[in-house]
């Protein structure tokens, strides 16, 4: 990193010097480690909106372009021209594999897409109609006392296995969750399809007929894929360094890392954006629900709107209308009540000053579930979709984290702003 002048503090008549660190891309980053231990003061930052938690080398965002990119490479790119397994390769590794590479990542994951016979059992513990991220949720925390093996953080080989494992498995937990949920049988992964395809036919297949995957949609759900694959660090993301900064197995943090996607402001917005879209069922009563969002004694918000990074547009949302409108032709769904409500919600928020004002855009998750709808899944498959997707990039973060000699366990600290000492009052006197 270039060396820069230092920030100058001032703290009661002191003055201390904090480094300046140039990032390849992006804001300058102000390196407040030592100011605790110089200046005995903490920095007070809710929501991380002014904090960077770590470097990494693995996915940047420029909120204010609009610009995502996986190790370097922006999205659009990699979307039209990539296809999941490749993008999973280059987040795990750094680079674009070789031919030989790539063939040989594509028979590892392969050979992992079968989960252990006894998780077939584990599963019938879970209530009939749990909502399949519950499910995931459990299942994926159980893989460490199924693959246990592959839970020493320490070598180097087992975080491998573990990554090939989770990369793998998750579509066919999601793919077991979701079959569970509507009480038909489960489908064994076939290794002679390729990973969306596979998936497709995990989720729609049933042993009484046979299911032929349609080539256009399996690119379109291998395109959700990479549009979901990595986030640098988002809540969910950071869930799962800090879980791994603790030296807690993998599995263990991708299950937290889960937990925390489905709340509705972060990956829950796909099924609520949906929801939403139901709810309001009409174009006439897009109004009402435009000014529920306007108004600040409202909690109600536009789900698929707005972001904490993107400023200007979100990227993957661009991509994700194109394939949404694909898909749709594709599948001869013109214009559905839906989709009318989808679009001129779109058009009528994107000319309204409060939106316009607050820089909120259609983010990625309200096109997604609109593909995702007319693809034959339901609301709650939506968040279960895009944790899979997401796996490979909370993987690569804790890799890349467990791999970092400055690693240390994530602590932070607060604001105190509670009771001030006080001695204890027997109960007779209070
Ligand atoms: N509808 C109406 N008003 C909104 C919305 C919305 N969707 N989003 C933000 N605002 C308003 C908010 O009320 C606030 O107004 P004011 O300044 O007057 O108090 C202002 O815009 C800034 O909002 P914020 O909550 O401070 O922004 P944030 O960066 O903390 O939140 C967000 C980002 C994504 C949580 C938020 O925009 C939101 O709740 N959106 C709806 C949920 C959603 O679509 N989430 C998916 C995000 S993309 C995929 C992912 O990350 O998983």
């Amino acid at each position: 990193m270039a060396d820069l002048n230092p920030a100058k503090l001032t703290i009661d008549g002191q003055d201390y010097e904090l480094p300046v660190l140039k990032p390849t891309a992006g804001p300058n980053v102000l390196d407040i480690r030592k100011l605790y231990g110089q200046a005995d003061v903490f920095t007070y930052d809710p929501g991380f909106t002014s904090t960077a938690s770590c470097d990494s080398t693995i996915t940047y965002i420029d909120g204010d372009k609009g610009e995502l990119w996986y190790r370097g490479y922006p999205i659009e790119q990699l979307a039209e021209k990539s296809h999941y397994l490749e993008v999973c390769y280059l987040l795990l590794h750094g680079e674009l594999p070789s031919k030989e590479q790539m063939v040989d990542f594509e028979n590892r994951i392969t050979r992992h897409t079968m989960v252990h016979e006894q998780m077939h059992y584990f599963f019938r513990g879970f209530r009939r109609d749990s909502h399949p991220m519950a499910t995931m949720v459990g299942v994926v925390g159980a893989m460490s006392a199924f693959y246990h093996d592959s839970t020493d953080i320490s070598d180097e080989w087992q975080r491998e296995v573990a990554a090939m494992r989770l990369i793998a498995k998750l579509p066919t937990i999601a793919a077991m969750a979701y079959k569970y949920s509507i009480g038909q049988p489960f489908v064994y992964p076939r290794n002679d399809l390729d990973y969306a395809a596979n998936f497709l036919h995990m989720c729609f297949a049933v042993p009484a007929e046979d299911y032929v995957v349609k080539p256009e949609l399996a690119r379109a759900m291998d395109r959700i894929f990479t549009l979901h694959a990595d986030h640098e660090q988002n809540a969910s993301t950071s869930t799962v360094r800090l879980a791994g900064s603790s030296g807690a197995n993998p599995f263990a943090c991708i299950a937290a890392g889960i937990a925390c996607l489905w709340g509705p402001a972060h990956g829950g917005a796909n099924q609520a954006c949906l929801e939403m879209l139901k709810e309001i069922g009409t174009v006439d009563r897009i109004p009402e629900y435009i000014a529920k969002a306007k108004d600040k004694n409202d909690p109600f918000r536009l789900m698929g709107f707005g972001h904490r990074v993107y400023k200007n547009f979100d990227p993957r949302a661009k991509v994700m209308k194109e394939s949404a409108d694909e898909v749709l032709d594709l599948l001869g769904i013109e214009n559905n009540e839906t989709l009318k409500v989808a679009k001129e919600l779109e058009r009528i928020a994107l000319e309204d000053e409060y939106f316009v004002s607050k820089k909120l855009y259609p983010n990625v998750d309200f096109y997604s579930g609109i593909i995702l709808s007319a693809m034959g899944f339901p609301t709650s498959m939506f968040t279960p979709i895009f944790a899979m997707s997401r796996t490979v990039g909370w993987i690569s973060q804790w890799k890349e984290m467990i791999g970092d000699p400055q690693n240390k366990i994530g602590r932070p600290r607060q604001l105190y702003v509670g009771s001030d000492r006080r001695d204890y009052v027997d109960v007779s006197s209070r």
